[in-house]
Order: C-alpha cells, then sequence, then structure tokens
C-alpha cells in the first residue's frame, strides 16, 4: 500500500469462502535472477452462488493464467495492486497460474526470500499471496504437493511440508525434489526451504510406537550447537503425550534455522523455521535464558501442531485460539521441567511490564480483535500472552482434570477443522456442564481490569468480610464495559503466619486453605467465618486474573506476607509491593523537586531492607525463587503503577533503592557471590541455574555501587567464567561503569565472538542498555559499525529495540524520540512489520508530561506525513495519534 486509504477489515464480515481447493500442486523454479511459481488448483464453487473467482496476490508478476488447460487471454480475467479476478468461472475446474517472483531483493522478510544464500518461506500471515496467486485465508484448507527445482550445488538440501515422495537429477546441474503433505491445511502452514544446509538427527518413538525421524537444519559450522533444541523437542512431544494425550502424526519433523527472521519461529507444518535465536546453543555462547527461551519456544512450535495446525483458525481474528491457547501450553511445560513459581513470576513480569502498557494504550483492542487494517500488527501480547491468561483462568475455573476433558472434546471435535474462540469455550462449557457466557467477555472487552478490595474484621463475630468491586478503564471503541467473571484465588493468613481454614458464611464446614472466588458482579462480598483473629488476606494468588489488584495494605502487612505468605506467587509479589511504596515516595521527592531521602519514608526502608537481609541469609530452597526476590520491580512496572510517567525519576529512586541496598548488605551479598559460584560441569538444570542466578544478581547489587574490587570482580568473573552466563552478567555490569576495563572488556569480547551473529547481538544489546551518558551516542556509532545490518531483525532488535524498550532512562530525550523516528522511517521501506513493532514506545506518549508528549507526538507526525508509508506503520502511528 502507498498513499493515504487504509482498508479497514471487520470480524462482523465475516463470510465463508465460496470456492473450495481440493488440492493444489505447486512448482518452484528458484533461481539467482528470477523465480518461477506454477500453481495447480483443483476447486469447486462451495454453497451455490454463480459469482467471480477472486484471488489473493501482491507485488507478483503474473506471466501466465489457464483454466481447464485452455490459456487465458489478458481481456478474459482483471490483475490490480492485491487481486487476480476471473469473473467466469464454472462450477469445477482446474486453474493453473504462473507468476514470477524476486525472493533475493524481498527484504520483508515475508512470502518467499533469502537468508545467508538460502531460500526460506515465512507464510503467516499473509505471506502466501506474495507468492502465488491464491484464495489466502485460513480456512481454505487444501492438500500441498510440493516440486522444487533449483541448481544442486547453491542448493543442495530442498525441503517442503510432509514426506519427500520424489527425487531426481535434471542433467544441467539442477536437481528436484517433490513434497507431499497428507494433512489439509491452510496456505499460511505452507514452508519451503531451498540450500546448503546439514542436519543433526535423532528420532522419538511416540506413545502408540511410531517412529518419527527429528531432524533440525542449520550451517554445517553450527551442527555443534543443536543438541539442546533436539532434546527440547523430544521432552516436549513426551509432554504433550502425556499431559494432553496428543501423538505427532507424520513421519518427519524438521526445523530449519535461519538468521534472518522477523518473529521467533513458525509452525509450519513438519517443518518449522525458527529463528537462529530459538535453536542454537553452547554453554560458552548461550546464557541459561537463552537455554529456557530456547526449550519453550521449541515446545511452543511442536504443540502448535495440535494447537493450530490440526485445529486451526476460521480468520484472524480467532488468532488467540492458537496462539493464546499454544503459549498456555507451552507455559505449563515450562513450569513442569523447570520451576512452577519461577515461571509464573516471569509471565507476570511479562505481562505487567509490557501487555499492561499496550492494554492500556491506543492500540488496545480485545483478545479476539473485532477488526485490523494489517493483521501483522496484531501478532500482540495481548493476542498471546493475555490469551494465555484467559485460557488459564478457565483451566482454574474447571480444574486440570476438567480442562483436559475440554481439551480432548475439542481436539477431537474440530480436527481437520478451521474453527473460532466461541468453538473453544463451547468445547470447554460441553465437558465440564458449564456456563462461561459472561466469561467470554474477556475475549471481546479490552483494557486490563481493576479490582479494588477491601476488608472489615469483626471481633465478635469472628467473621471477615471481604469486598471486591470491578471496573475497566475505557479502551479505544469502548467506552464503558461490563463485569467480567474474575477468579479470584485467595487465602487468609493468621498472626502466626498459617493458612486459616476458610469457611464462607452459609457452609456447614471449611474447606481448604486456598479458595477462587468467581467475582461476577461489579461489587461482591464474602464473608469468612470462625476467623478467631483479625487475619492479613492473600489476595489473587499465582496471579489467578490479568488484573490490577489495590488493597490498602501496609507495609508491616507486606512485609509480614513476604515471610510467611503459603503462596510462593504472592511471597513475591508482597516483597514487590513493598519496594514500589517505597519507590514511589523516592519518586514523589524527586519531583516535587527534593533530594532522595530514604529515611524521611519512614520505617518503609528498614522493614524492606530487614525483609531483603532475610531472604539473603536464606539456606537452600528454590535458588531460582531467591534470585528473584533479591531483584526490585522493573523500571517498566513502576511505570505502569504510576499516573504520570517520570522516566528519569523511576530509574534514579530504582539506582538508589538498589545502592542502598546493596551498601547495607555488602557483606551477605558477598557471601551469596562466593557460596554460590560454579561447581563442576555447566548444566542448565534448575539447581545450576539457580546458583548462577544468585551470584550473579548478588553480582549486579554489589555493582550498583563503587564499592571497593567490584570492577576488578566483575573483569576477572569474565575473563574466568568458562560459560555465557557468567561472562554476560560481568559484561552488562561492567558496560554500566565508566573505566578502562568496560572498554577492554567489549573489545575482547567481539574480537573473540565477531563471526557469532547472535553473540554479536548481545554485544550490541548491551551496549545500548548501558546507563551510561553516552548510550545514545555509541549507538549512533554502532549503527556504522560491520556489526551491525539493518535488514537484520535480530540486530535492530538488539541495538535498537534494547534501547527504545528496555532502556527508558537514556531513550527519554528529544534526541532519543528523533533517533527512533528516523530508523522507523528507514525501516519501513525495508521490512514493515519490524518498522511497525518499534513503534509501541513513541504511541504511549499520553503516559508522560506534557513536554515529553509534544517532543514525541512531532516524531509521530513527522513519520506520518510520508507520502509513502506502509499500511503496517501508517495503522499503528495514526491510531497512536488519535
Ligand atoms: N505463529 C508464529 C508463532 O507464534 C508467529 C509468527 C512467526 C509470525 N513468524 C511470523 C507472525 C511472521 C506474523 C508474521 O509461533
Ligand atoms: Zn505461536
Amino acid at each position: 500500500m502507498s498513499s493515504t486509504a487504509l482498508k479497514t477489515i471487520y470480524l462482523k464480515e465475516y463470510t465463508q469462502p465460496p470456492f473450495v481447493i481440493d488440492r493444489v500442486k505447486l512448482h518452484f523454479e528458484l533461481g539467482e535472477e528470477q523465480t518461477v511459481v506454477t500453481t495447480t488448483m483443483t476447486m469447486r464453487r462451495d454453497g451455490g452462488g454463480d459469482g467471480a473467482l477472486r484471488l489473493d496476490g501482491r507485488h507478483l508478476q503474473l506471466l501466465l493464467v489457464k483454466l481447464d488447460g485452455r490459456v487465458l487471454m489478458a481481456k478474459q480475467y482483471e490483475v490490480d495492486e492485491e487481486s487476480l479476478t476471473i469473473p467466469m468461472v464454472p462450477d469445477s475446474f482446474v486453474l493453473e497460474i504462473q507468476t514470477l517472483i524476486k525472493p533475493q531483493e524481498n527484504t520483508s522478510l515475508d512470502g518467499l526470500y533469502k537468508s545467508s544464500g538460502n531460500f526460506c518461506t515465512q507464510c503467516e500471515a499473509q505471506g502466501f499471496r506474495k507468492i502465488t496467486y491464491y484464495l489466502d485465508r485460513p480456512d481454505v484448507m487444501t492438500l500441498f504437493t510440493t516440486t522444487i527445482v533449483a541448481d544442486k550445488a547453491k542448493y543442495p538440501v530442498l525441503l517442503s511440508n510432509g514426506n519427500l515422495v520424489a527425487q531426481s537429477e535434471l542433467g544441467d546441474g539442477r536437481h528436484s525434489a517433490t513434497w507431499q503433505d497428507p494433512f489439509k491445511k491452510p496456505c499460511y502452514l505452507f514452508a519451503l526451504v531451498a540450500g546448503q544446509l546439514e542436519f543433526v538427527e535423532d528420532s522419538f518413538t511416540t506413545m502408540s510406537g511410531r517412529q518419527v525421524a527429528l531432524r533440525i537444519y542449520v550451517e554445517r559450522h553450527n551442527l555443534d550447537k543443536c543438541d539442546h533444541a533436539m532434546q527440547s523437542l523430544k521432552r516436549a512431544m513426551r509432554w504433550d503425550e502425556q499431559v494432553y494425550g496428543r501423538e505427532y502424526d507424520l513421519d518427519i519433523y524438521m526445523i530449519v534455522a535461519v538468521d534472518d527472521f522477523n518473529m521467533g519461529a513458525m509452525e509450519n507444518k513438519g517443518l518449522n523455521v525458527f529463528n537462529s535465536k530459538y535453536v542454537l546453543a553452547r554453554p560458552d555462547t548461550a546464557t541459561d535464558a537463552d537455554f529456557i527461551g530456547i526449550e519453550s519456544v521449541i515446545a511452543h512450535e511442536y504443540f502448535h501442531n495440535w494447537s493450530g495446525n490440526r485445529v486451526t483458525c476460521r480468520d484472524w481474528f480467532q488468532l488467540s485460539l492458537k496462539e493464546g491457547f499454544t503459549v498456555f501450553r507451552d507455559q505449563e511445560f515450562t513450569s513442569d521441567l523447570f520451576s512452577r513459581a519461577v515461571k509464573r513470576i516471569d509471565d507476570v513480569n511479562r505481562l505487567r511490564s509490557y501487555q499492561f502498557a499496550e492494554d492500556g494504550g491506543p492500540m488496545s483492542h480485545p483478545v479476539r480483535p473485532e477488526s485490523y487494517v494489517e493483521i501483522n500488527n496484531f501478532y500482540t501480547l495481548t493476542v498471546y500472552e493475555k490469551g494465555a491468561e484467559v485460557v488459564r483462568m478457565i483451566s482454574h475455573l474447571v480444574g486440570a482434570a476438567g480442562f483436559r476433558k475440554g481439551s480432548d472434546l475439542y481436539f477431537e471435535r474440530h480436527d481437520g477443522q478451521a474453527v473460532t474462540t466461541e468453538d473453544f469455550v463451547q468445547a470447554m462449557e460441553d465437558a465440564n456442564g458449564i456456563d462461561l457466557t459472561q466469561f467470554k467477555r474477556w475475549y471481546g472487552q479490552s483494557g486490563t481490569p481493576r479490582l479494588d478490595c477491601s476488608s472489615a474484621y469483626d471481633a465478635a463475630a469472628q467473621r471477615l468480610t471481604l469486598t471486591i468491586r470491578q471496573s475497566c478503564p475505557p479502551t479505544p471503541g469502548q467506552a464503558t464495559k461490563l463485569p467480567f467473571h474474575i477468579p479470584v484465588e485467595i487465602g487468609l493468613l493468621a498472626p502466626d503466619g498459617a493458612d486459616c481454614p476458610l469457611q464462607l458464611a452459609g457452609e456447614a464446614a471449611a474447606m481448604g486453605t486456598s479458595r477462587v472466588l468467581e467475582c461476577k458482579d461489579e461489587v461482591q462480598s464474602f464473608q469468612f467465618i470462625n476467623i478467631a483473629h483479625p487475619p492479613v488476606p492473600s489476595l489473587l494468588r499465582q496471579f489467578s486474573a490479568p488484573v490490577k489488584l489495590n488493597y490498602p495494605y501496609s507495609s508491616e502487612e507486606l512485609a509480614f506476607l513476604m515471610a510467611h505468605d503459603s503462596d510462593p506467587f504472592n511471597r513475591w509479589n508482597a516483597n514487590q509491593q513493598l519496594a514500589l511504596l517505597l519507590l514511589h515516595g523516592l519518586i514523589e521527592q524527586k519531583i516535587n523537586g527534593g533530594t532522595f531521602d530514604l529515611q524521611a519514608l519512614g520505617n518503609g526502608y528498614s522493614l524492606y531492607s530487614e525483609a531483603f537481609g532475610q531472604i539473603l541469609a536464606e539456606q537452600g530452597g528454590d535458588l531460582n525463587l531467591k534470585a528473584m526476590a533479591m531483584a526490585l520491580p522493573t523500571e517498566n512496572y513502576i511505570a505502569e503503577t504510576l499516573a504520570v510517567v517520570d522516566p528519569i525519576a523511576i530509574h534514579e529512586a530504582r539506582w538508589l533503592l538498589r545502592g542502598a541496598l546493596s551498601r547495607d548488605h555488602e557483606a551477605l551479598l558477598c557471601e551469596n557471590y562466593e557460596n554460590h559460584l560454579e561447581q563442576g560441569r555447566y548444566n542448565v538444570k534448575p539447581e545450576s541455574v539457580g546458583r548462577r542466578a544468585v551470584k550473579n544478581t548478588a553480582l549486579g547489587l554489589l555493582a550498583s555501587h563503587d564499592g571497593s574490587g567490584i570492577i576488578e570482580l566483575c573483569y576477572s568473573q569474565f575473563n574466568s567464567a568458562d560459560n555465557m552466563t557468567d561472562v554476560m552478567m560481568a559484561l552488562r555490569c561492567l558496560t554500566d561503569i565508566q573505566c578502562d576495563e568496560r572498554q577492554q572488556a567489549l573489545a575482547q569480547f567481539y574480537d573473540k565472538w565477531q563471526g557469532e551473529p547472535l553473540i554479536v547481538d548481545k554485544w550490541l544489546a548491551l551496549q545500548a542498555m548501558s546507563r551510561l551518558p553516552t548510550t545514545l551516542a555509541d549507538i549512533k556509532t554502532l549503527m556504522n559499525h560491520p556489526a551491525f545490518n539493518i535488514k537484520n531483525p535480530n540486530k535492530v532488535r538488539a541495538l535498537i529495540s534494547s534501547f527504545v524498550n528496555g532502556n527508558a532512562y537514556r531513550f527519554h530525550s528529544a534526541e532519543g524520540y528523533t533517533f527512533l523516528a528516523d530508523q522507523i522511517v528507514i525501516l519501513d521501506r525495508l521490512n514493515p512489520q519490524v518498522a511497525a513493532r518499534l513503534a509501541a514506545p513513541l504511541i504511549q506518549w499520553r503516559r508522560y508530561d506534557e513536554a515529553r508528549q509534544l517532543l514525541m507526538c512531532a516524531e509521530l507526525k513527522r513519520i506520518l506525513a510520508l507520502p509513502t508509508l506502509s499500511s503496517d506503520v501508517r495503522e499503528v502511528v495514526s491510531k497512536g495519534l488519535a
């Protein structure tokens, strides 16, 4: 799209496809200058009608159209920017179409493109229409047969979905391969890969005893970095059998790693294409977080084989049907294999730090959106992460066994179909005999609900009344909302810290010590009886709903919950809330023109500091949880809790609090550092990851005040560590300190790893996240460094996204805003999907003070005034200004 008009697509305008495709045969002649695609479709009219056949297609050069073997003349069809229309077709027919494309010039990384000299595809959501004219919509499912012809020396490996059914040498240096996929699928799951790749192979025996070949294709020099991905895949396959009863359905499962990729990975049937970031790992090249990320993305794509491929989406408004459900599945997988509490904290951190901002901003949309301009703009935290929270709430309401009954029914009822989120909920209702009518508002209403809670204790009646009032702020297109059905898990802590048995008024006896309260009305009260002493309520245990909860806790009550709550998530959350009280106080001091004064905040600091000391002194237990308890709220989450965001005050307040804790607990921090040094060979079991997390969190805290020897300690860890986790933490600390060792370590690191793109990304990201005042100038210099390449999304994310999303302190300035807008403009020509994502921080302008608002809006207006702009960026920026 070039100029101004944006076409909005509406859910309410959905109609069934007027044609069916029974089979499609694709023939690719891959070349250096041009690629010719011949598509042969066996089609039939569906549901009567005699309308024209309109096929989607973008940037295609049409070479030939044949209807039932006869070449059509130009006047027998119409072609425009977006489509090919044949006004007159019979009720059933064979259509052959030949198109010419230039994958080598495709920088959007959508459709057929080249990465490191190899051909690969990305068809979700609408990339297939950049390959050939087609009914490019997920409810058109068909059987694919794909033949690939290419030069054998340059492209020895030729892959597509399904099973390899034929191979031949063409005698002229070219060869060909034909793949057949026995499962019907929508075209967004189509994939083709051709190139110089090698593979590691393993096998998996399914629960019914079938052998499946597992292959991971990479460039030769990466063959030694695939082991973790392969083990992860096998664990995911076993877990899906054990937990969901789902078995893999083809004889081969292939994963291909590519360096140029817009997102994390893609679940193409039998042939996943992955960003190499989510495949390649060796202890010396990848951090613990990388290892865990790989395991979860491998699992996510594998799980899509059922939640997405066997049962797919009717239309793109239903995206969360597959994404919300699959994220929930991968979260549960990681919880089972790693640590449930730690995984929950990680996920809630992401939700509160980023999804809440999206939900409260100008692009706010429901989990199932009602309209979109560019579907690529709706692969969001809301559709993925909030969508997973919605599925999690259902599982909370029906319990694990009920959820399994529901998912069994869903897969059985809809196997081979393209369905809606309604169908998913219906299966859960039918399998459990419950009514989720009100609950479904979670799919249609946007915005983060707010819960205002209060409690009243009646000593004479030994009764606690808990009152919960829900509300939801207005969001674009939704001025008012109806009440949500919210599961609120709670407990009550007696003065000795034990959980009280819970008995609601009217119940014959107490049942359990943790309960899910179902809130359905605007205001609801719950009366707990036989409560002998005034309790402290523990609310929203496990973060049982994606809401903002308010309760007037005192610092003492939060410290009490931190020490005693039996729910590990809420123990951690009480810690965060106590820290937030302090941070709010500090930020206020700063904004009121004063200087920071912790002592002026009453006993808050001494309470927090004492609790912090107890955490440090704790022995045993889950070390990953301990490391999380040692971390202050993220800057983004702090911002989320403020009416007007002052990123400088937030950073400085947080830094001051870190420094104070670090000084006051120096000895204990050193002890924690020493006591958790590496033991034996590196591995990524939770226990070892936890040791490193505690050690490195201690190091980070020590480095936040200029205690003696800290630079030497970091530099020595940097030089002696045998694993990337320890190297990165040491380098991260140094990157925040202006010293010779900083320059030295950065230079050494680049020197050693310049041949490894994923490690160069880490090097770029660290420098972009530095709190030093030279950061933006350094980034501008790095943009011209041979290590940077604006066409590669990983590089853009490392240098630009890390800065604008992860370094508010240095980004929020006139120069920062101009820099970002400049990059969006450059990227818009190359890769609109990546460009549009970069605009996220700018469209949040309403959250800042007036001076910043003006500066940010000016940059948005500058972008919008450009004569040509992709629909991706135009949608985000124009909604951002609306
Ligand atoms: N379906 C993919 C996933 O979540 C998402 C994805 C991969 C994607 N590449 C994309 C979405 C490109 C839009 C554009 O697993
Ligand atoms: Zn997905």
